[in-house]
């Protein structure tokens, strides 16, 4: 991806500019933190999919481990994949923290979700907070989809979150200025955070956006820097994700519009889907 080149700093800042997806530290130093990831309100919609269909659970791009370790201490064995080795470090991370018993229900796997194979099949396959959305290319859509029909078992599901566009997020210009995030974080050695958002380019064709997340952090020394990371986001409608299902031989068991299992409605955010092997019964 392109790196822009013309982003201003608060003025005194350092600007660390970072690649594009995950690899960048500072959106894995900064994940859990964030306000974006601290409002999701989806943790017990996940454990009450585990508690439905069962264990052991695999979760595709499980990135720092907010879901994965709330279902192992929720009792449930879980296996997580990601690309993002960062992500996957800020998850092992947190693993000498917890119970032995809660650790060995975690296991975790550097990988791509469109190109894995662990020979083994799973209950229920959740990719909770858009992973998805990073997968840019039909092909690489469709890639993830076949990996997940081979590791599904013949009753299980697979649960999906993507949000539902809101196409002002299409083309309108107001979202080309930097929106700051409510909410200062403090970390626990004293660093200060705040988080901005702007859209950098619109690309309707491929239904994709540029995107940046802009982490402002002020050091107790004094010292700021401002970190932007990058990345580009497809965006999807319902009957598009209906017929991709379809076209990978699944079938839309349920499709909710908020983690409360609510319906899809013209102004929901989330589009939650519950997929299971077409011509499965229930
Ligand atoms: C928004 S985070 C979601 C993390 C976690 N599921 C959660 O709910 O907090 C998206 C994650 O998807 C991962 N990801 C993106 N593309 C991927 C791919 N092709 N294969 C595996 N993981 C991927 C990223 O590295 C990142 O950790």
């Amino acid at each position: 991806m392109e790196i822009p080149s013309d982003f201003s700093a608060a003025s005194g800042s350092q600007v660390r500019r970072e690649f594009g997806d995950y690899e960048g530290a500072g959106i894995a130093e900064y994940y859990d933190a964030s306000y974006v990831v601290r409002q999701r309100s989806d943790l017990d919609f996940y454990t009450g999919c585990t508690a439905r269909y069962g264990d052991p659970v695999l979760e595709l791009g499980c990135g720092t481990g907010r879901v994965l370790l709330r279902l192992a201490q929720a009792g449930y064995r879980v296996t997580g994949i990601d690309l993002s080795e960062r992500m996957l470090s800020r998850c092992r991370e947190k693993l000498p923290d917890l119970p032995g018993e809660v650790r060995d229900r975690v296991r975790l796997v550097a990988g791509d979700m469109t190109a894995f194979d662990l020979k083994e099949t799973f209950p229920l396959v959740i990719v909770p907070f858009r992973p998805f959305q990073h997968l840019l290319r039909t092909e690489d859509q469709l890639a993830c989809l076949a990996r997940v029909k081979r590791h599904l078992a013949p009753a299980g599901r697979l649960v999906f979150d993507l949000f539902q566009t809101d196409p002002r997020r299409m083309h309108d210009p107001c979202f080309l200025e930097e929106h700051p995030v409510p909410g200062e974080v403090t970390l626990p050695d004293g660093r200060k955070v705040r988080m901005a958002e702007r859209t950098r380019e619109y690309h309707r064709a491929i239904q994709c956006n540029d995107v940046e997340l802009v982490y402002d952090v002020s050091f107790p020394d004094g010292r700021s820097e401002r970190v932007v990371n990058p990345f580009r986001i497809r965006y999807f409608f319902r009957y598009e994700v209906e017929h991709l299902l379809a076209r990978a031989g699944f079938r839309v068991a349920e499709l909710f519009g908020d983690f409360s299992r609510g319906p899809l409605r013209d102004d929901s955010a989330e589009m939650i889907f519950v997929a299971a092997h077409a011509g499965s019964g229930g």
